[in-house]
């Protein structure tokens, strides 16, 4: 079967879209983001670690809602009780008692966190965190690396329009450089509100760099140095290294955390927490939003918190990613293929050493699509806790066919 044919009911779907959404499908959703034309566009169901395209094309998945399905889709234990919930109210004109429940477990759970507030995508978390940064230390620049991802609000997102003075405060530097690091806290003396970190360097499209041991200890000496503050972004690699946060993981100190994605299994929620120092600085903000306070996302959370605690899933999806990188390596090394697995074994990505383009990674995420497969060819992966063996294996096995594949393809 074609492309075409595989794909026609999403191409025909996106034909529509486009005549009444800009882009058709925007960000980071959008095809031009994978691979147009050799890819679903739009999806309809997903259970466990598999899900079904409006075709009706069947994959083993591993984007995971963007890293948000962390127990995999449609788990009983997180739904039924937010159905519960869902008919007895969502919105309600105050928050529900949960409201109070979940920020007293996530006091309890992260590392050094003493209060925490609550809204509803990650982008609102960080600009809170930032601003939050702003008040407290009454100064206004904000550092963060070059290549980052901390969503998509005007301060920190991709698009390269001028967007009203936004990022004049807003300056970037290599990740891992500490050279470049202590240089900015120099030139900005007396200036710097904060330092924006993600647990480890997972920038679109290239590989994923792991901190130096000595790359902590540095960002919180100067900090402290600065009275600056340093926020924790933990939104994608959030519970996937550790429950008590990814800086219990990095035995880093951060004065704020955000969490997000895989905090309710899907659910839109995303928290924002501090030190108890900060508390003060955290009052002073108006912070609302008509759906922050919703009831079932809260519900959810705290079902996906219990269910993380009690299946040990960190080790269960850091296992199963071990295998998925070790077999993927075997498979390109059988072809004569050189790949490059980088991140968490939880948060794997491959790119091919010898195509800095990525044209193989497309080639090659293209062809395990076909064969029921999803793996992004320019955004980091994620496993789930329902991922188990067999699907490993069949994805390994699926992958053998798509490197030579690869190999044919370049070889003309
Ligand atoms: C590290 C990080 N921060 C912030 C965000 C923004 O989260 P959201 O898309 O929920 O606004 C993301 C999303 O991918 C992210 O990966």
């Amino acid at each position: 079967m074609s492309a075409n044919e595989k794909y026609k009911t999403s191409q025909d779907l996106f034909e529509r879209a486009v005549k009444v959404i800009p882009g058709g499908i925007y960000g980071s959703k959008s095809p031009g983001f994978t691979v147009p034309g050799e890819f679903p566009y739009f999806f309809t169901e997903g259970e466990g670690c598999r899900v079904k395209d409006a075709d009706g094309n069947s994959y083993i998945d591993y984007l995971c809602g963007f890293g948000s399905m962390i127990l995999g889709f449609g788990n009983s234990v997180v739904d039924d009780p937010a159905v519960v919930q869902l008919r007895k109210g969502d919105l309600l004109n105050c928050p529900s008692p949960v409201f109070v429940e979940l920020a007293e477990r996530l006091c309890k759970l992260i590392d050094g966190m003493g209060w925490s507030v609550f809204a509803k995508n990650g982008s609102d978390a960080t600009t809170l965190a930032v601003t939050m940064s702003r008040v407290h230390t009454g100064k206004r620049r904000v550092l963060m690396a070059k290549g980052a991802y901390h969503g998509s609000a005007n301060w920190c997102s991709a698009n390269e329009y001028p967007v009203l003075d936004d990022r004049d405060y807003v300056h970037t530097f290599p990740y891992g450089d500490e050279e470049a690091l202590k240089e900015l806290f120099d030139r900005y003396r007396d200036e710097i509100a904060c330092i924006i970190l993600t647990p480890y360097h997972h920038p679109t499209y290239t590989d994923q760099v792991l901190p130096q041991h000595t790359w902590y200890p540095l960002v919180e000496s100067l900090c402290e140095k600065e009275h600056a503050l340093f926020i924790m972004d933990d939104i994608r690699a959030n519970f996937r290294l550790s429950l008590h946060g990814s800086h219990h993981y990095f035995n880093a100190h951060p004065h704020l955390v955000t969490m997000g994605k895989s905090l309710a299994n899907g659910y839109p929620i995303a928290a924002l927490m501090g030190t108890p120092e900060l508390k003060k600085a955290a009052s002073s903000l108006f912070i609302t939003g008509t759906f922050w306070t919703s009831s079932v996302p809260m519900v959810a959370a705290m079902h996906c918190l219990k269910a993380m605690e009690e299946w040990d899933v960190q080790n269960h999806m850091n296992q199963m990613g071990k295998m998925l990188k070790d077999g993927l390596k075997s498979a390109a090394e059988a072809e004569g293929l050189k790949v490059n697995l980088s991140g968490p074994d939880a948060i794997p990505f491959m790119t091919f050493p010898d195509d800095p383009n990525l044209y193989h990674n497309q080639i090659f995420s293209a062809a395990m699509a076909r064969r029921g497969v999803y793996l992004h060819p320019h955004h980091n992966w994620f496993l789930s806790y329902a991922h188990k063996t067999e699907d490993i294996e069949e994805t390994i096995d699926k992958a053998g066919d798509s490197f030579k594949e690869v190999k044919r393809h370049f070889s003309k």
